[in-house]
């Protein structure tokens, strides 16, 4: 543990366009493994105990900040794009005089920034001393970024823009992240910056000849892995982000004891918390404040949105979960849909083709097939039958039922809501259930049967020339008939 001395402002340049974008929604809004890019770059200033954190608007300003609200940053608005330099200053100047610390400045649009790496470079800035510290990277192509530029005594002595390089410049490979840790000097530096440069904007990288004309060395923490530091321009490189991430994401799951079934057809957004011995089959998507316990398995191609799934629990290929809790040991699927507010007890056996809607399942219940269950609580071990449906709307209001313990409900039954139904009633197969009913009672809501004699001989009878080619056994079924009429009367 490092002892922090002086406090953190950290200062991320989010004003910028992004037109190869193509969208109405700003850049650094486009997420990335489930998280907007910007709100990357807050929550890593937020893992390095930040005291302030100010985020540049200027493109989309009150999208962005509307996306950010209630996550305690503050909002510093550039209304024209005049450069980092300028954006930094408008960053900065947001925050009192008085209350200057170590600045740290990131981009909304780098989401793949480690906030271990800035943990170690904010070590190695206070170790040394620093007062201006460069996160740089190295790779065989840098086009596009600006140029570290050495000095002989190996600090940097210069940042070459690519527009202002020499074609020897542009051979360098070490290149500017635009991560930089400064210390409080950085505000009143930051104002002389001028404009005159190849894009005649205001560069932040000109705070670097301002440092070393206080007499600073400027002192370079390089990037063992450039690829933090990736930002993406257009859709194909978000695309690029959001794989590496999703790789990231998956490796830590595994290191940590969870089984991935080809692990690349899997996506796990980063607020999903996972226990030890959690098996995920191919191709499941797990999102949102999703919690998975110890042992649980997540069958093939599943969906699982902002759900508990308690020890045990099996869900069944194709199944879809949101806003559930699923008790321990219960098993779910395939091809099940839990909706919000579906709280299962432990136990509980939800099989295909099973909807489930702001409902109560206590312990031991089954729904083995093809059933609705809306605006209910289900007391323990009842058993739902095959095509059960809870009719909860009337066609303008929701209406809540509550069926009791140990209930039998046959097959394709019908409870028109709001419905009371006892502990231990059993409800005859096929009924529209319009009544309350009794503990211990039997309903039996349906026709009465009857059975019509020789009525399919007089159907099909009349049908007699088309049958021979379509419904042969039927047709020879007829002939028989007839043949033992006439037998009977004796040759
Ligand atoms: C900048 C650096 C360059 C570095 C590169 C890394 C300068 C002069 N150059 O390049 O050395 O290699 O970053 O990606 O700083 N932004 C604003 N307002 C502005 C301009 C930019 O908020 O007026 C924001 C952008 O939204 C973006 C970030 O600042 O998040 C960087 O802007 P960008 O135009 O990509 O930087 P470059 O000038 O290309
Ligand atoms: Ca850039």
């Amino acid at each position: 543990m490092t002892v922090t001395l002086r406090p953190l402002d950290v200062v991320i340049l989010a004003a910028g366009q992004g037109t190869r974008m193509n969208s109405a929604l700003p850049k650094v809004l486009h997420p990335v493994a489930g998280r907007p890019m910007v709100a990357w770059a807050v929550r890593a200033a937020r893992k390095l105990n930040a005291r302030n954190v100010v985020v540049v608007t200027g493109h989309g300003a009150e999208q962005v900040e509307t996306a950010l609200e209630g996550q305690g940053v503050i909002f510093a608005r550039q209304e024209q794009r005049l450069g980092t330099g300028h954006a930094f200053i408008c960053g900065i100047d947001a925050l009192d005089d008085h209350k200057r610390a170590d600045v740290l400045v990131l981009y909304g649009d780098t989401p793949l920034l480690r906030p271990t790496t800035l943990e170690a470079m904010l070590e190695d800035h206070r170790a040394r001393g620093s007062a201006l510290t460069l996160l740089t990277g190295e790779l065989p192509d840098a086009t596009g970024y600006g140029r570290i530029i050495r000095d002989e005594h190996g600090d940097v002595a210069r940042i070459v823009e690519q527009k202002d390089a020499t074609s020897e410049e542009e051979q360098v490979g070490e290149f500017n992240s635009g991560v930089y840790l400064m210390d409080s000097r950085a505000a009143d530096l930051a104002h002389r910056i001028g404009n005159d440069n190849a894009a005649g904007e205001y560069y932040l990288t000109d705070l670097l000849g301002l440092y070393r004309a206080e007499g600073e060395a400027a002192h370079a923490f390089k990037l063992s892995d450039p690829d933090e530091v990736m930002g993406a321009n257009d859709r194909a490189g978000l695309a690029e982000l959001e794989a590496i991430l999703r790789r990231r994401i998956n490796a830590r799951h595994m290191r940590a004891g969870v089984t991935l079934q080809a692990p690349d057809t899997i996506r796990i957004q980063d607020s999903v918390k996972i226990a030890r011995d959690v098996t995920l089959e191919p191709g499941v998507i797990l999102r949102g404040q999703t919690v998975l316990s110890g042992g649980v398995t997540v069958g093939a191609y599943s969906v699982i949105t902002d759900s508990v799934l308690e020890t045990g629990v099996v869900i069944k290929a194709h199944s879809v979960l949101e806003g559930a809790h699923v008790g321990a040991s219960s098993d779910v699927g395939p091809f099940a849909r839990l909706r919000p507010g579906s709280v299962l007890g432990e136990g509980v056996h939800i099989g295909n083709f099973v909807e489930t809607k702001n409902a109560r399942l206590d312990a031991g219940v089954k729904a083995g097939h093809l059933a609705y269950l809306g605006d209910v609580t289900i007391g323990a071990e009842t058993n739902v039958g095959a095509g059960t449906i809870v009719a909860n709307y009337d066609g303008i209001n929701k209406h809540p039922s509550v069926i009791g313990a140990g209930v039998f409900i046959g097959s394709n039954s019908t409870i028109i809501a709001p419905r009371t139904v006892g502990d231990a009633a059993f409800i005859a197969a096929g009924s529209a259930v319009h009544d309350d009913v009794p503990e211990g009672a039997m309903a039996v809501a349906r026709g009465k049967q009857r059975n019509i004699e020789g009525w399919s001989r007089r159907y099909w009878g009349g049908m007699r020339g088309k049958m021979q080619k379509k419904l042969p056994w039927l047709a020879r079924w007829l002939e028989r008939q007839e043949e033992g009429e006439q037998g009977g009367g004796g040759q």
